[in-house]
């Protein structure tokens, strides 16, 4: 039996479908600070702040669903603790697609990952107007909340009540709806400010212009743009995420083509038109930061290994050589325009290793090391360590230890020994991102809290569990009076 039979045989006989899929259906409520209750484990007293996500909260209108989940609607939570209290809060992000498709219940707009408007190829020929949905990161940024989608604009948000303030130009940084990534760094390292947020955005084409930002995050400057530069590249560019260290911006220019014929005609989604291209080399491109020491000289452009790549975990500098850690897949995982993907095979699809590229600056080269080869997204350093070497790393991972399969379990390992340690909510929960939260005062790396939001597949609704960063030991779960989608990233706002 191939080794693909085996585990197709293994997840059959794993999970249930439906526990899994029962997690994508619409939020019907918006809660405003409700008190949630523990219902296992005890309450942490020395856990004071904001634990945000975002996610798609709209899967369906008028009985369509779309095509893929990262096409539905940003819907942002918020659950505050203070002393051992914990509360709720959620909203729909007001974008101006989502006030529109609420007015008339019905997708008026294409989405990028294959959601089609009704009326076929003729009513979605040459419709290039595309819905900002705001549903896939959460951060703070100055005194206010950015939910972000990365091919436009963030959308400001109030902290408290998280109402939407507005598509926002960061005061005049941004043009009107200027592409800015759903995926910033926290360095808490610089020697620029206490606190600085280092994001970018991607103009691509034929040839592509990536803007590295840096903004101060804290002090009385904070929201303030202290750094930013351009640079422009030949070929297209899918970049969705990027890493940093203390000198560098860090991106993986993936080999892969966009071939927008089948998006114009109305067949497919822009993100349905990327394909890996085999003739084609990945390459790393490392932008000197403007706070760093090689200010205002030119990127390094260096081979990388074969590939694809969503997330990058960490990355930091050694000798001659930047070590970054990332989610590798052999290729670009899409689901099709025939596809349903509330009922795809996992085993279809390529899984995430976590591997080690090794990129010296001296030769130009670049190698690749794997860390593990199970299954795994999703993953993190403790924040204070971004950009600098970090022993420990936390992910959501399968619960089978090769092939795809839903995240079921959060996985802690040991960088230098590769020990890995487990929390499982197999064989009926499924895990999302880990947030992983230090310990206040404590200079021990994996001291801490992790929260994951979990999707209980037995009672269809979802919990946070909180796990013990250090041991992986569950310290408590509230059962959430919310139904959360399977969602995307989130962060951890301290009080
Ligand atoms: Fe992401």
């Amino acid at each position: 039996m191939t080794s693909l039979q085996e585990n197709k045989i293994k997840n059959q006989n794993s999970f249930n479908q439906e526990d899994w899929s029962s997690a994508y259906q619409n939020v019907e409520k918006e809660l405003v600070n409700e008190e949630l209750k523990i219902t296992s484990g005890k309450v942490i007293k020395n856990l004071n702040g904001t634990l945000l996500r975002n996610g798609p909260g709209i899967l369906k209108r008028d009985k369509q669903w779309v095509h893929h989940p990262f096409d539905g609607d940003g819907m942002v939570t918020a659950i505050n603790f203070k002393e051992g209290i914990a509360k709720i809060t959620n909203k729909f992000v007001r974008t101006k697609g989502y006030l529109e498709e609420e007015k008339q219940n019905k997708f008026i707009y294409r989405g990028v990952f294959g959601t089609q408007k009704r009326g076929g190829l003729l009513n979605n020929f040459l419709d290039l107007k595309f819905k900002n949905i705001a549903n896939t990161h959460i951060v703070k940024l100055g005194d206010q909340l950015l939910a972000l989608w990365e091919a436009a604009g963030p959308h400001a948000l109030d902290p408290k009540s998280l109402e939407t303030i507005g598509l926002s130009t960061l005061n005049g940084v941004l043009k009107e709806n200027e592409a800015f990534s759903a995926h910033p760094k926290l360095d808490l390292n610089s020697q620029a400010s206490s606190e600085l947020l280092v994001t970018f955005g991607v103009q691509t084409g034929p040839k592509s212009t990536i803007r590295l930002m840096e903004f101060s995050n804290s002090g009385s400057n904070s929201g303030e743009l202290l750094f930013d530069r351009k640079d422009s590249f030949d070929g297209f560019s899918f970049l969705h995420d990027f890493a940093i260290t203390s000198n560098w911006a860090i991106f993986l220019q993936n080999a892969i083509d966009f071939n927008p014929i089948p998006f114009l005609m109305g067949k497919k989604g822009a993100a349905q038109c990327l394909k890996s291209n085999p003739n084609k080399t990945a390459k790393f491109i490392l932008i000197p930061r403007e706070s760093g020491l090689f200010k205002g000289q030119s990127p390094l452009i260096i081979d990388a290994p074969k590939g694809f790549v969503f997330h990058h975990v960490n990355a930091y500098e050694k000798d001659d050589n930047i070590i970054l850690d990332s989610i590798f897949y052999d290729d670009f995982p899409s689901v099709g325009p025939d596809e349903n993907f509330r009922k795809i095979d996992f085993e279809n699809y390529p899984d995430g290793k976590l591997k080690r590229s090794i990129i010296n600056i001296k030769e130009r080269s670049s190698h690749i090391t794997t860390i593990s080869s199970q299954c795994c997204e999703f993953a993190t350093v403790n924040p204070k360590l971004i950009g600098l070497e970090a022993t420990f790393t936390w992910m959501a991972s399968t619960e089978q230890k090769s092939g795809n399969g839903p995240l079921q379990a959060i996985k802690k390992i040991n960088l230098n020994t590769n020990e890995e340690y487990y929390w499982s909510a197999f064989p009926r929960g499924f895990v999302s991102e880990p947030i992983m939260v230090p310990k206040e005062n404590s200079s021990i790396e994996d001291e801490g809290f992790l929260l994951i939001i979990v999707w209980n597949g037995k009672r269809r609704g979802s919990d946070l569990v909180i796990l013990d960063s250090k041991d992986m030991k569950e310290l408590a779960v509230y059962e959430l009076p919310l139904n959360i989608p399977h969602g995307l990233h989130g962060s951890w706002i301290r009080d």
